[in-house]
């Protein structure tokens, strides 16, 4: 175990090699050790994350970041807080370690799983802001229980969050935009900090989800509530 590695949570997860192009494969034998952790489902193992970062900073958490680009853009925008990302689709990890690699990123950890199986493992409070960029619409009635942005994900989300903290969610579905805000809305614990939809934030870049929607002529939505 090196220095590094020692004392935080093992990392069980290896893509096999033969599937990822070279620059993944070398980001991913490089970084991995150092900043990748596995989320196993039903491990309720506390985490802590001053013990995963390395130190003790504000830290957001980046549900779902796809190939990863906005989280490596918006860490090595934002030094002083710790990014900790997860993503359930193992291109998008590697990618995010190459991106992390290029960019000598330190504030940034890597989680592979499901987003809420990470949630429940940290502690109430512990949480600076949660950004969810283009979570998976699932625009059919029948599959909305699917969605990220529900009542009961909130009310868990809205507790790792320290108060003042802030809930950031995106999206290019009207229909999933409305039932965000009704739902953010609903939860008694958060305020939305702008009067109805959020301006679109500058420093996030413009992902290909984004681009899509924005093509196929699509409105994109901001929300941001605070924890109070
Ligand atoms: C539509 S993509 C958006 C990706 C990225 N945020 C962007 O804007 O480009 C949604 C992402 O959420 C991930 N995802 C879906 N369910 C998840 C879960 N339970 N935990 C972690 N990631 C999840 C998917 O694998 C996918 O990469």
């Amino acid at each position: 175990m090196s220095e590094l590695t020692a004392g935080r949570p093992v990392r069980t997860f290896h893509p096999r090699r033969g599937r990822m192009g070279n620059r993944h494969a070398d980001a991913f034998a490089e970084l991995w050790p150092v900043m990748g952790i596995t989320i196993e489902d039903g491990d309720r193992t506390p985490l802590d994350l001053a013990e995963l970062f390395g130190r003790d900073a504000p830290t957001v958490l980046e549900i779902g970041f796809g190939m990863g680009e906005t989280t490596a853009v918006m860490a090595a925008g934002d030094l002083e807080r710790n990014y900790l990302g997860v993503e359930v689709h193992t291109p998008g990890i590697a990618n995010l370690l190459a991106l992390a690699g290029a960019r000598g990123l330190t504030n940034l950890r890597v989680a592979h799983g499901d987003a809420m199986e990470l949630v429940r493992r940290l502690a109430p409070g512990s949480l600076d802001a949660v950004h969810s960029f283009f979570p998976d619409p699932w625009p059919k009635a029948r599959h909305h229980k699917r969605r990220l942005i529900q009542p009961s994900h909130v009310a868990l989300l809205r507790e790792r969050l320290r108060v003042g903290g802030t809930l950031h969610c995106a999206t290019d579905w009207a229909d999933y935009a409305h039932a965000m805000a009704e739902t953010l809305d609903g939860d008694a614990g958060l305020v939305n900090v702008y009067d109805g939809f959020a301006p679109r934030p500058e420093r996030r870049p413009v992902t290909k989800f984004e681009q899509r929607g924005v093509r196929d002529g699509r409105q994109i939505f901001d929300l941001v509530y605070r924890r109070h």
